[in-house]
Parts: C-alpha cells; structure tokens; sequence
C-alpha cells in the first residue's frame, strides 16, 4: 500500500526525520533549524514519542525500562494517543501559524516498528492514522539510513543511556527496521528521501538542505 501524499495547499510546512536508533536525526534537526531560523523560517522543532508536555511523561515509558514491556500493539496505541495530542497541540498550530515543523519520527516510524517488523496489520495502523490522526503526513520525510550495528554502537554510548529499551532488542531486530524503512521508502519514493548518513555529517547537512530549498522555494 502507498502510504499518502501530503496536501500542498498549507500555510506552513511539515519535515519529519526518520531511521533505525542512533542515526544522527537530532543533529541534522539542530543542524537544519539553525540554517533556516538564519534565513528568517519560523521553526518549530519537535519530536515522537513526546513533543507535548503530557507526551514526554508518558514517553518515559516507552523508551525505558523491560524489553517486552508492551507488544507491539499496546505500544501502536500509545503512539496514537502521543501522537493526536501532538498534532493537535504542536504540529497543526505551528502550521498553520507558517512555521517550518522538523519533526523527529512520525507515523512512518509506528508502520515500521509497530507494523513491518511488530506484525501489527498495516491497514489497522493506517486506519487509526487517518480515525485519530487526521492522516496527516509530512511533505518530505528524511530517512537517514545508517546500519544497525554503527548506530547502536553510537546510540549506546549517549549520555542519556536509560532510553535503552529498543536499543536493547538486538542487532537481528534492528537489522529488520532498517529493512522496513528501505520497504517504506521504495513505495514512498516522491515524499521519503534516503539519505546515506555513513557520510560526514556536513555532507548529509548539506543533501538536507538542498532538498530542504527546493520544498521551501529558497533560492540561494
Ligand atoms: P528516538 O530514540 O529516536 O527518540 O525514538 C524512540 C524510540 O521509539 C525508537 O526506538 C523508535 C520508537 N518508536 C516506535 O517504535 N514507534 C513510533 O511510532 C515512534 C514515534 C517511535
């Protein structure tokens, strides 16, 4: 199933990052919004599991703590509940107010961990994206594509070590996520772009950035 194409007819534009754990999303959001916030963009940065306040409390949850603390279906239904607080509170607003939204994850990451790789029926996910979600999706998606065992490595050795729960699924599990973007990006191909991000980060900074210009309309 191909997964939707995004309206064009917003006021303001929708980015997400995607990729397996430790694949440099946040540095190229940081990266990013400091180029356009330079170019005079209103930019809202945000991520999944989280972006309000009710959703980083309940993101605490998810990403620490046992293994197998919820299957995969418990865990689509907690992204669900995370993710129409999000829209609702964060993302649509911040459209609608012209602002750039860089998004860290979003829907494509429940059809891959959840669906592709959880065995949670696509059609489900896609119906409660579109029951409860608005079906909304960004106008271009970032799919940094790293292999599994350097992003672990580099996911592992963060300060912030107690958000270990995926990480904590093994390389077998992760190898499979990477298969699921590949999956999602090859039906996708006009709104996920694959980024190579074994690259230095300037050079994938800067791949971001001319796709960035080109959906904002900068000429520089
Ligand atoms: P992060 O470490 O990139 O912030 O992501 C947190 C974890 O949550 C990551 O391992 C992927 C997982 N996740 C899902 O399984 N489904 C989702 O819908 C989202 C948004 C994240």
């Amino acid at each position: 199933m191909q997964i939707k194409q995004t309206s064009n007819s917003r006021k303001g534009f929708f980015i997400s990052f995607e990729g397996g754990e430790g694949v440099g999303k946040s540095t190229q959001i940081d990266l990013l919004k400091k180029d356009l916030i330079n170019k005079q963009f209103n930019v809202v940065s945000t991520r999944e599991p989280g972006g309000t306040k009710e959703a980083e409390k309940l993101r605490k949850f998810l990403v620490t703590g046992d293994k197998k603390a919820w299957d995969p279906c418990s865990e689509t239904l907690i992204f669900n509940a995370i993710r129409r607080e999000h829209i609702n509170k964060i993302i649509l607003p911040a459209i609608e107010d012209g602002a750039v939204v860089l998004c860290d994850r979003f829907i494509d990451s429940t059809i891959v961990y959840q669906g592709l790789v959880g065995n949670v029926s696509e059609k489900d996910l896609l119906d409660l994206h579109r029951k409860y979600c608005y079906d909304l999706y960004p106008d271009i998606t970032f799919f940094l594509d790293l292999s599994p065992q350097k992003g672990l490595n580099r996911a592992l050795k963060r300060q912030n070590t107690i958000e270990d729960r995926f990480e904590n699924l093994g390389i077998n599990y992760h190898q499979k996520i990477l298969n699921g973007f590949y999956n999602l990006q090859k039906r996708n191909p006009n709104r996920i772009i694959r980024i190579n991000a074994e690259k230095s980060k300037e050079v994938i900074s800067s791949e971001i950035s001319s796709f960035t210009k080109r959906l904002l309309n900068i000429n520089d």
